[in-house]
């Protein structure tokens, strides 16, 4: 059984005061975390503040981004040794906007990955088709190609329970989402090129969450899906009603 897990993506929101309050109101609202792991991933600047204030909650933390290496002349860079010494557990790696706004490319979210493993980081890699290639028809090709990509290298041994996000380009911040069905159908594609790439015992151990504009009330309707394994939320997680819906929305499934 794969639980379920919920990611805050803040993205580039939120200072330290801003971020506290945001944990507190909903750690008001969300008392225990029953069906589901619960994942904040504020901004770099936020996590020191936040790790410490999340040991009084049943939340944990993550991380948006990281580098490969683990120290050197990385000017504006954060190493993974900074990450594991705020207890953070997770971190996202190869998001689209990373990808198309800052020139990341597959090469180094391979590197990430295989660092973020070196350094039992839990690695969320992103992977998406942009709109163009959604309306050629050709998202099958294209996320298997960045799956391959990011697990090109690795030690087949280490992959069991890393997680990954199917984050349809088109539907992050839009307010349009991909259907339930074409994202179950995506990410159960992705279950089985991940089977061939590594065995179907380790591809079953890994999470596979949905993104991209997902809304409280549509969170059910992914979570119903039998491969959908949890939701990165953007927008949505900065609104703690929301968010809060959102986590509860784990616990009836159906
Ligand atoms: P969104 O963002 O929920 O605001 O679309 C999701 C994401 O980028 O991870």
């Amino acid at each position: 059984m794969r639980t379920k897990l919920i990611v805050a993506n803040w993205k580039m929101n939120n200072t330290v005061p801003e971020g506290l309050k945001l944990l507190a109101a909903l750690s008001r609202e969300v008392r225990e975390t029953k069906e589901c792991e619960v994942v904040f991933c504020p901004p770099f600047t936020a996590l020191f503040a936040m790790s410490e204030a999340i040991e009084e909650t049943p939340f944990k933390m993550g991380a948006q981004n990281m580098h490969w290496e683990e120290s050197g002349a990385y000017t504006g860079e954060i190493s993974p040794l900074f990450l594991k010494d705020l207890n953070v557990q997770y971190v996202l790696l190869g998001h689209s906007e990373r990808r198309q706004l800052f020139g990341e490319t597959d090469i180094m979210v391979n590197k990430k990955l295989s660092q973020a493993i070196r350094q039992k980081l839990i690695p969320i890699v992103c992977v998406g088709e942009t709109e163009k290639e959604h309306k050629e028809g050709t998202t099958f090709d294209v996320i298997d190609l960045q799956i391959k990509k990011a697990l090109d290298g690795q030690q087949k041994t280490e992959l069991a329970g890393i997680v990954w996000a199917y984050e349809p380009v088109w539907a992050i911040g839009t307010g349009k989402n991909a259907t339930p069905e074409q994202a179950q159908e995506v990410i159960q594609a992705m279950r089985k090129s991940l089977a061939k790439i590594t065995d179907v015992p380790t591809a079953e151990s890994m999470r596979i969450l949905y993104g991209g504009s997902v809304s409280d009330e549509k969170a059910k309707g992914f979570l119903k899906q039998p491969d959908i394994d949890g939701l990165l939320v953007g927008g949505a997680s900065l609104i703690p009603q929301k968010f809060a819906a959102i986590i509860r929305a784990t616990e009836a499934p159906q």
